[in-house]
Order: C-alpha cells, then structure tokens, then sequence
C-alpha cells in the first residue's frame, strides 16, 4: 500500500531523513519508535506534504501513486490522513463545518456525490460516539481551547469521518488520561483495523501499543530505519533504550 524507497528530505536545508525505506502492506499496522529528533514527525510531514520539507531523493508511492506528484489535498483525497503531534487550532471555524468541508472536498476529488447535511450529521454523531466526544464540543471552533488529549480524540473523530485507506499517527497517545488512551486505542483499531487499511503509529511508548497492537516495530534513528521486528521490539526498547537496540 504504501511503499517508501530511500527517501531523503531536507528541513530548512538540514538534511532530516537520509534514505529511508519502508514498506506498509494492506491490514498491517507498524509503530515507529525512535530517539527525539530522529526524524519520525518529518517523516510524516514529508509524506503528507507540508511546505518547508522538501525531498531531496527517493521515492514514495500510494497503491502505486507517486505521492510526490500530488498536492497535500490530493494526497488526502487518495487515502493518506495525517494525524499531528501537534493539532493546530483554527478560530473562527466551527469543527462541524470543517469536518464537513474536508469529508466533502475529499469526495468531490474522488468523483463522489457530497454528503447531505442529515448524512454528515449522522456519520458525525457515529464517530464521535466512537471516541466518547461530546458533539457540542463539535459546535466549538476547530480544537481552540481544547485540552491536549480533546484535540487529539477530536484528531481520530476526523479520521473516523474521512476514513482513510492509511493513517499515520504522530504521537496520537502524548497527552492522553489513561482512559483517553484506551478510547483512543479503541477507535484507532474500529477506524482502522480493516483488510483493506494500514497505519504508521509514531510512538515513545508500549502504552498505546498495548491497544493498538502493531505487526511491526521499526526504530527510526539519524534519519533511517535502523531496526525492525515484531511487536517484541518496543517491550526491548522500553526495557534496554534505544543505544542498546539500535547501536
Ligand atoms: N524548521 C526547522 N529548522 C531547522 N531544523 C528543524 C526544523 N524543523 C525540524 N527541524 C529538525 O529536524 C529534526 C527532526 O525533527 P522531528 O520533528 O522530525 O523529530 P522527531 O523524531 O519527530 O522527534 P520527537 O520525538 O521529539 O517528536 C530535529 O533535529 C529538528 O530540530
Ligand atoms: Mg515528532
């Protein structure tokens, strides 16, 4: 599904990631672990499109779409649904509208009808429910004033609604109470655990991993894959760190 070849991107012309590979099957779910600055969130911003990130070799493709060629809103349009460490809040902008304009423009660009106003609203309803969130909070513009784990179950409510064919989720767990995590576990494998689904959770921790239990872990270090395993791998590296593991 998504197949990352030697991919190299520079950030304010400092080299980041430097030949990356790594290839992301229909129904797996990986987790990226890796020290701090190793390049895990530009990885994501790399693939998603975001202005400043600029590849300077290698390649990417989406069931064979060369990523690169599109523009971030098509690269949404065709599937990829980035997930913030961070989650930006836009005042002025209700969360309802949003999510509404965004499922709808991504539908548009795949030639499909827009959702009529009774249709969103119940696809709202569903995947908020999902994830515990109170559709009044919904009404409230995009994540302002939203505590950090409100922004990031508001994060999984959108993903829920634009139903992507691959998510990746950057440190979708940071922040979250300790039911919060397993809501948000929960919603990520009812979202997105599916034959025809795949997700890259970037992760510090086995927390999140303990509900969303990943078929492969790989460490990302100095901008490239040093290691990959199985879901043993994270106990390894919470238990030794990453000098051991990734030496
Ligand atoms: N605008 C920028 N100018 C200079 N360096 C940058 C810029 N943006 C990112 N970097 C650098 O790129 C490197 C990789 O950052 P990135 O956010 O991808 O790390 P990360 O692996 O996600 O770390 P964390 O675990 O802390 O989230 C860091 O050293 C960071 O300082
Ligand atoms: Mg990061």
């Amino acid at each position: 599904m998504l197949e990352i070849q030697n991919l190299q991107a520079t950030v304010a012309d400092k080299p980041i990631l430097k030949g990356l590979s790594l290839t992301i099957n229909a129904g797996e779910i990986h987790a990226i672990m890796g020290p701090n600055g190793a390049g895990k969130s530009t990885l994501g911003y790399t693939l998603g499109g975001r202005p400043g990130y600029e590849v300077t070799g290698g390649t990417a493709t989406l069931d064979g779409t060369d990523l690169f060629e599109l523009e971030p809103y098509e690269r949404a349009a065709a599937g990829l649904f980035l997930g913030f460490q961070y989650p930006v809040e836009i005042p002025g902008v209700s969360f309802v509208q949003f999510l509404r304009e965004s499922a709808n423009a991504q539908r548009k660009a795949r030639g499909e009808a827009p959702l009529s106003g009774g249709e969103f609203l119940k696809l709202a309803k569903e995947k908020a429910g999902l994830l515990r969130m109170d559709m009044d909070m919904l009404k409230r513009p995009v994540n302002v004033g939203f505590s950090g784990g409100e922004k990031k179950r508001a994060e999984m409510v959108q993903m829920g609604i634009l139903d992507p064919k691959i998510a990746i989720l950057d440190e979708t767990d940071s922040g979250l109470d300790i039911d919060a995590l397993r809501i948000c576990g929960e919603g990520i494998n009812a979202i997105m655990r599916k034959p025809d689904k795949a997700v890259l959770l970037i992760t510090h921790y086995q927390r999140l991993l303990d509900y969303v239990k990943p078929d492969f872990v790989h460490v990302l270090a100095g901008g490239r894959i040093v290691r990959s395993g199985g879901p043993e791998l994270a106990l390894e590296l919470e238990e030794n760190g990453y000098e051991a593991v990734a030496a």
